[in-house]
Formats: C-alpha cells, sequence, structure tokens
C-alpha cells in the first residue's frame, strides 16, 4: 500500500457517510454536482502518478498490461513514496483493457511465504486478490471488463478464477514477503519472474481508447487543479463506470449536469460554476471523513481500525475512497491487511523513549510488522540499517531466547518488547535485538504496524493489544554507565518484574 502520513490522521476518524446519499439528483445544481464530481475524481491523480511511475519502468516505452518488478527492499535513501513498507517486493502493473482481456498467471509459492496480488479498477477500489488468504490455486486467471459483477469469480474453463474489474482501466500490485536483503535477492531471481500478465483474445471492437501516456497527461495541467480533474475525469469517466451498477445513472446524470460530456468526453465549465469554491467544498468533504470515529471499530488498548467494509473497496463511500487514495492509495482489503492504529498517542517525538509491551504473538497468516518513519514519512536512517521490528527478525524475550525462529511456540502469550529509542541515544546490549531506532535531534516519528493475513483473533477482542509506555531513556542508554545504577542482576529483575520493564520513578504512562 502506499500510505502517506495523513493516514495516521485521517484512519482515526472515519465517515461512514456516503458523498452520494444525500443528492436529489433531478435537482442538483451543478455547482452541486461539480463538487460531487470532484470527490468522485480526486482518485485519479494517484492514478497517474502511478501510471507514470509504473508504465515507464524501463524508462523507455509506455507499457501496459506488464509487470513492473520492485527489486529492493526500501531504506532510507529511498524517497519515491512515503510510508513504504519493509516487508514486501512489489511488482506494479497498469491493466489496459481497452482492447483485450488479461491473462495473469500465478505460479505455486514457496511454503509459508506470504503473497497477494490484488487488483484494483480506475478508482482505487481492490475489488479482487488472489494469493495466500485467498487460498488462490496456482494457474491462470482471467481479467476481464464489465460494468456489473465486479470482483471474483469460481474456476471456469481453463482458469483457476475470474477477475472482473468494473473498469477498463485499472492497476495490480503485487506483494511477495522477504525476509532480508538476501531474501530479496532469491524473490527476484526466482520468484518474481514465474508471474506474468499476458493480452487474451484481442476485442473485436476496442471498448475504449487505448491507455496512453497522451490520455493521462496530453494537455492536462495541475496549474488549475479543479479544472485538472474535471478534464481528466471528462476523458475516463464513461468507460469506467462506478463499481456499483446500481449507482452508474446516478452518477452519470451528476456528471452531466457538473459539465462532463458521455459523448465527446469533454469538459464544459457549466455557466454560474465557481470551480475554485467547488474544489474547496470537495476537499471539505474529504476532511470530513477524518472528523468522526463512527466507522471504527476499537480493538481494545487504545488501538483502533476502519471498519472492514471501508477498507480497500470503498463501493459508493466516494469520500472514503477519496481520502485513501491521496492518504494510502491501493490500500488492500481488511481480509488481506489491517493497519491497527493507536488513538491514545497525538504525537511521538524522539525526545522520549517508548516502551511497547506486546502481550503475545499476534496469529497472522502472513506476516506481521512495527516500522518506523520520519515526520515526513521516510523511513529513518540509523548506524544498524533497522526500519522495522518484525516476525521474520532478531527480536528476543526478556531472557534473551528468540520470540520468532527459536522454541517458542507460534501462539505463545509470553509478553516481548520492543524498545522506540532516538539513534542520539545509544542502546543497552540486552536492548539491541529489540531497538527500533527513532531519528535524531528530538524529531517527531510515526510507526505503523501491520498485519498481513490478520486472523478473526486479532479484531474480535481476543488479542489484547500492546501497551505503549513512555519512560526516560535515561535508564535504557549506553551514556549512563547503569552498573552505578544497577547492579547485572537488578537490571535483570527489573526486565522481569511484571511491572514490565520500569528501571525507576520517571517511568510515565501516555
Ligand atoms: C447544494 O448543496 C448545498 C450544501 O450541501 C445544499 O444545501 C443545497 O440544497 C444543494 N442544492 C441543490 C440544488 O442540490
Ligand atoms: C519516462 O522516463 C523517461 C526516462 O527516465 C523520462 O524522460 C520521461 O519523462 C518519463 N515519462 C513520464 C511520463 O514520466
Ligand atoms: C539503500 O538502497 C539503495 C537502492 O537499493 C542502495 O543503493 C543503498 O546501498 C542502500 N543503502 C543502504 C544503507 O543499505
Ligand atoms: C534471511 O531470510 C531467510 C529466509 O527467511 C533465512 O533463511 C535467512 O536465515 C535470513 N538471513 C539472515 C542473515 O537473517
Ligand atoms: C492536445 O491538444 C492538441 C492540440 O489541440 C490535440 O491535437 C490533441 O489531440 C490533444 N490531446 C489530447 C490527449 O487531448
Ligand atoms: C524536544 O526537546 C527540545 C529541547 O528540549 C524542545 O525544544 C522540543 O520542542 C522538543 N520537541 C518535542 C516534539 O517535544
Ligand atoms: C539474526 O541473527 C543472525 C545470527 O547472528 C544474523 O546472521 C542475522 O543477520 C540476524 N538477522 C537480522 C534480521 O538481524
Ligand atoms: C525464555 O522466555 C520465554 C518467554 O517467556 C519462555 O517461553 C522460555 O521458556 C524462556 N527460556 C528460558 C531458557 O528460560
Ligand atoms: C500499561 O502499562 C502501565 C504501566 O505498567 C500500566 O499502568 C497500565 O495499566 C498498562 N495498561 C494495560 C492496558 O495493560
Amino acid at each position: 500500500m502506499y500510505l502517506s502520513v495523513s493516514l495516521i490522521s485521517a484512519l482515526l476518524f472515519f465517515s461512514s457517510k456516503s458523498a452520494a446519499t444525500s443528492v436529489v439528483t433531478s435537482r442538483i445544481s451543478a455547482q452541486n454536482a461539480t463538487v460531487e464530481a470532484l470527490v468522485y475524481a480526486f482518485p485519479l491523480q494517484p492514478y497517474v502518478t502511478f501510471a507514470n511511475s509504473v508504465a515507464n519502468h524501463s524508462g523507455a516505452q509506455w507499457t501496459t498490461n506488464s509487470l513492473a518488478h520492485e527489486t529492493t527492499l526500501a531504506n532510507a535513501s529511498f524517497r519515491t513514496i512515503i510510508l513504504p513498507n519493509v516487508d514486501t517486493l512489489y511488482s506494479e502493473a497498469l491493466l489496459d483493457l481497452s482492447g483485450a482481456d488479461l491473462v495473469a498467471t500465478m505460479p505455486a509459492m514457496e511454503e509459508g511465504r506470504f503473497f497477494v496480488w490484488p487488483f484494483y479498477d480506475l478508482y482505487g477500489n481492490n475489488v479482487c486478490n488472489i494469493g495466500t488468504v485467498t487460498n488462490s490455486t496456482p494457474g491462470k486467471y482471467l481479467i476481464q471488463y464489465r460494468a456489473s459483477n465486479p470482483g471474483c469469480a469460481p474456476a471456469k474453463g481453463e482458469y483457476e478464477g475470474i477477475i472482473t474489474l468494473p473498469t477498463v482501466y485499472g492497476a495490480a500490485m503485487l506483494r511477495i514477503e522477504v525476509s532480508n536483503s538476501s531474501d530479496a535477492a532469491h524473490v527476484v531471481s526466482a520468484i518474481q519472474p514465474q508471474f506474468s500478465l499476458a493480452t487474451y483474445s484481442p476485442a473485436a471492437v476496442a471498448r475504449a481508447p487505448m491507455l496512453t501516456e497522451a490520455l493521462l497527461n496530453g494537455n492536462l495541467s495541475m496549474a488549475n487543479p479543479p479544472l485538472y480533474f474535471m478534464e481528466l475525469l471528462a476523458r475516463v469517466a464513461a468507460y469506467n463506470p462506478p463499481e456499483d451498477a446500481s449507482d452508474i445513472s446516478r452518477i452519470s446524470a451528476i456528471l452531466e449536469a457538473a459539465g462532463i460530456s458521455s459523448t465527446t468526453h469533454t469538459y464544459t465549465q457549466p455557466a454560474g460554476v465557481d470551480l475554485a469554491s467547488a474544489y474547496t467544498a470537495a476537499m471539505g468533504t474529504i476532511a470530513a471523513v477524518s472528523s468522526t470515529p463512527a466507522d471504527f471499530i476499537s480493538l481494545g488498548g487504545g488501538w483502533m481500525t476502519t471498519l472492514p467494509s471501508l477498507s480497500g473497496d470503498f463501493h459508493t463511500h466516494y469520500d472514503v475512497r477519496a481520502s485513501i487514495a491521496l492518504g494510502a492509495y491501493l490500500q488492500l482489503q481488511s481480509a488481506e491487511a489491517i493497519y491497527p492504529v493507536y488513538a491514545l498517542n497525538q504525537h511521538f517525538s524522539s525526545n522520549q523513549t517508548y516502551v511497547i509491551e506486546f502481550f503475545g504473538k499476534p496469529l497472522v497468516n502472513g506476516f506481521w510488522s512495527l516500522t518506523m518513519y520520519d515526520g515526513d514519512g521516510f523511513l529513518v536512517p540509523n548506524p544498524i540499517n533497522r526500519y522495522s521490528i518484525n516476525d521474520r527478525g532478531n527480536m528476543t524475550y526478556p531472557n534473551g531466547t528468540l520470540v520468532y525462529g527459536g522454541d517458542s511456540p507460534s501462539d505463545s502469550n509470553e509478553p516481548f518488547y520492543i524498545l522506540l529509542q532516538s539513534t542520539d541515544h545509544a542502546v543497552l546490549a540486552e536492548w539491541e535485538s529489540n531497538w527500533l531506532p527513532t531519528p535524531a535531534n528530538s524529531e517527531e516519528f510515526h510507526f505503523i504496524l501491520r498485519w498481513y493475513g490478520p486472523t478473526d483473533s486479532l479484531t474480535d477482542g481476543t488479542y489484547k493489544y500492546p501497551n505503549i509506555t513512555a519512560v526516560s531513556y535515561l535508564f535504557l542508554s549506553r551514556p549512563l554507565n547503569v552498573q552505578t545504577y544497577l547492579s547485572e542482576a537488578q537490571y535483570r529483575v527489573a526486565r522481569l518484574s511484571p511491572t514490565g520493564i520500569f528501571f525507576g520513578e520517571t517511568a510515565l504512562t501516555i
């Protein structure tokens, strides 16, 4: 998922109010229709950004319907997208069904390696996934365009399944789990090449214009954002209807009222429409998405996540669709991944050290990770090049044995601890394997918890979510000679005490 920093606040408060529900189509004014059209159009801009990067992957020719493989995990020098994960290698594709159906070939995956191959419509709806969670059979999958019944359908003929997109243009972004850089090299050489996309029988009559660089970019300028969105939407809307077929006629009426012609595919600003104020109102609609907690589920311990019905696949929730497109583009359905947000914090700063206490291992069918970002959403440079703590690393229990990769069972309820501390302060040797470095110079930071292939235990109240405590870094830092304060034995006792990780009177609870 391409996430942005705004996600952190946006995820906190979602509204389930569809932008659509209050509109009376017959009486809608051109001005109001323009607001609705803009909200509807917002996901097109991240799509164009994605397209310009993916279709241009080789830096040569604009290429659709082909996989662009990322070959390395992100690190602190990676500045292309914000909030990258360091868990998976991506293989991206721009889908163009205007002239042909496509065939996706999915190989058998190595035992224990999670992957998901998500398919998205033009507006970022994750309409179908194949992979680990869906227990998909290796083989060929037909990708087709139909304006009705989008999603995954069962095996038919030579295909293990049918993937139906509601739009002629779309996207796919395969994610394959990797453990470390040597594992990534293995995935790049042995696994990525087994995935493929190919065009099937060309349609007798083209369904839509080909998806070209000119179609998405030609004669368009972001200098006037609302004009940009209306002109871009005009080019593609007729071939790319809303996901819910029941909303097609209502959306068509709104777009016509807003000045978008379904026959000439052009935009003409209706008399009396003030584009600038429509844009402000549309942005306000998106901002409103983050102003009510009604559509979150509480996970306990101050953690929350979005309602499954508002994750990844948005149907007529065009406001949420727009908000996620701008903040977390190409989000997955919640069956594939959830992102618990710690709602009790407003700001984390490297001024402070934090200890996160996990009450046992989260049960995932894929993997989990906690990844650190600076205030701008980039990975944090640090002396040990560690950007995430996860179930593939060398995290240890307080007694020094491995949490993962040792003897501890996969459903162990034993607590373990992650230390968030600035690179400005050296970390005690005992903490090093559980240290996730935060930025230098008292900067603000964010972390993202990811559960891939979450089990029900993570949302039904069974799993006790982690507790986050602020502690004084003096007690955790090497510059202070800890031996003068605590003997080794006292230190270990302190670590193992029922109150967990409190070393002194400076422990605080946030
Ligand atoms: C236009 O939107 C405003 C604000 O939401 C609303 O009060 C008004 O009734 C709408 N007018 C029409 C004609 O849709
Ligand atoms: C595609 O890549 C080439 C070479 O890097 C660059 O010159 C061109 O501007 C890129 N096109 C787009 C649309 O980004
Ligand atoms: C970061 O990634 C880039 C690109 O893959 C690579 O060239 C560089 O060596 C990496 N830096 C570190 C510190 O691993
Ligand atoms: C890298 O990951 C692979 C696969 O999980 C594992 O077998 C290997 O031990 C790891 N290597 C290091 C250096 O951690
Ligand atoms: C851009 O404008 C030129 C000149 O008016 C026109 O020939 C061309 O078809 C336009 N391209 C697109 C993609 O609209
Ligand atoms: C961090 O500490 C410095 C120095 O005391 C202070 O100036 C700064 O405002 C603090 N930053 C935050 C985010 O608390
Ligand atoms: C885990 O420990 C092993 C053995 O010390 C080391 O080779 C490996 O690099 C470590 N893996 C990670 C992810 O730190
Ligand atoms: C270390 O701690 C873990 C978690 O509490 C426990 O499962 C394991 O048995 C302990 N190992 C030893 C050698 O004490
Ligand atoms: C979190 O830890 C603090 C300090 O031990 C404790 O006071 C608090 O009750 C804990 N909260 C939970 C939910 O366990």
